[in-house]
């Protein structure tokens, strides 16, 4: 019983939600714990693109300039979520512009500095999130370069 709890609050510690809500997810519910524990594959890419972006700060902070646009961002199109009704209209509007976002990081012909550009892509993070998947926001939010 323990253990189920602790694997539930990690989950929603991870995932979307921002505070674990045990009193709304009984314990017994042995699907849900299991959706929590294996991580959707939205969830891996996005922990990914995370990851992904943390690297490409330091890359920018530290003066390289990135040139390939990982194309594995672009499963963002087809990855499974947790609940497929997630991908509604405004999932895919937003999914559009992040991509066009994040290429434009990599345009070695845009006239706004990449800082400014990679602050965009972040923010289009952040604007998805606060329609769908609110608990990662402040970690998102760590991205933006000062
Ligand atoms: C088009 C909307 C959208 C965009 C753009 C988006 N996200 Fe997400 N993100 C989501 C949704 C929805 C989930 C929940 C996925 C699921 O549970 O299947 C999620 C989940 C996450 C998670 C939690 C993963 C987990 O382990 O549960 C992190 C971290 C995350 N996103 C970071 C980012 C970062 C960083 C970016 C930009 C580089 C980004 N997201 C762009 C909608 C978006």
């Amino acid at each position: 019983m323990r253990y189920f709890l602790a694997i539930i609050t990690m989950g929603f510690f991870f995932g979307c939600q921002e505070q674990p809500k045990q009193s709304v997810v009984p314990a017994a519910k042995a699907e849900v714990v299991y959706d929590m524990y294996d991580p959707s594959e939205m969830a891996q890419l996005m922990n990914k693109m995370y990851a992904h972006n943390q690297t490409l700060k330091q890359d920018i902070l530290a003066g390289n300039i990135p040139v390939e646009f990982p194309m594995d961002f672009m499963e963002i199109h087809s990855a499974a979520l947790t609940k497929a009704n997630m991908r509604n209209e405004t999932f895919e509007h937003f999914s559009r512009i992040f991509i066009e976002a994040e290429k434009a990081i990599y345009d070695p012909n845009a006239s706004e500095p990449i800082e400014a550009r990679f602050n965009t892509a972040i923010n289009v993070c952040i604007s998805c999130h606060q329609t769908s998947c609110t608990g990662p926001i402040p970690r998102i939010k760590k991205l933006l370069i000062k």
